[in-house]
């Protein structure tokens, strides 16, 4: 995959320039290019990863090809809670699937999101690991696992073929935004 299938996976879930984003499990930073190419100068994301090294080659990355986005980078385990502000996007691009557990963890995140802010998920359409993706999760799965930790109306995005796996998605799902009285 290139830059142009990174921003083709999740486009269709960032709805406006600009806003507050955290990118979690950023690793050398593919969709967090992907991000900063959709959300534009004004933007704000956080991206975070628990590898410093990987962080500092996407600093190197981001700064040479959108100098403008700006990026403030922490290592931290998303799996621990997270010192970031109420965000209007998430996104997770292939680092879910590291959690074996990961209700505990989503419910936390999503506490993170503004009302009606949305949650990017990429990931390997398949129920079954291995040892480099060890406990991935199908379209299917996450929109269970979706609505059981608080988001709503996930759906997906797109979907690219994958050697590894078989395929690649994209979804999106939604924080609630509370009812309106009367
Ligand atoms: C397969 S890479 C994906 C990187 C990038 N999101 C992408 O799609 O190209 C997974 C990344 O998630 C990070 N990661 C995995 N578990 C994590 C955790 N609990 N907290 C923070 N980072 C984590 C790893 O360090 C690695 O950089």
């Amino acid at each position: 995959m290139d830059h142009a299938d990174h921003v083709y996976l999740i486009q269709n879930g960032i709805p406006a320039a600009g806003g507050e984003w955290a990118d979690l499990g950023s690793g050398q930073g593919a969709f967090t290019l992907a991000l900063a190419d959709l959300l534009g100068p004004g933007a704000i994301i956080h991206s975070v990863d628990r590898d410093a090294g990987v962080l500092r080659a996407q600093r190197r990355a981001m700064e040479a090809r959108f100098p403008a986005v700006s990026v403030r980078y922490q290592v931290a385990d998303f799996a621990q809670p997270l010192d970031l502000p109420p965000l209007d996007g998430l996104l997770m691009a292939n680092s879910l699937h590291f959690l074996r557990d990961k209700a505990p963890t989503l419910r936390r995140l999503v506490a993170l999101l503004k009302p009606g802010g949305r949650l990017v998920l990429v990931e390997y359409n398949a129920d079954r690991g291995n040892r480099w993706v060890p406990y991935p999760l199908s379209y299917e799965t996450w929109r269970g696992l979706a609505e059981r930790c608080g988001l709503e109306g996930t759906r997906l995005l797109a979907t690219v073929p994958s050697r590894f796996l078989g395929e690649i998605y994209a979804a999106l799902s939604l924080r609630p935004r509370p009812q309106g009285r009367g």
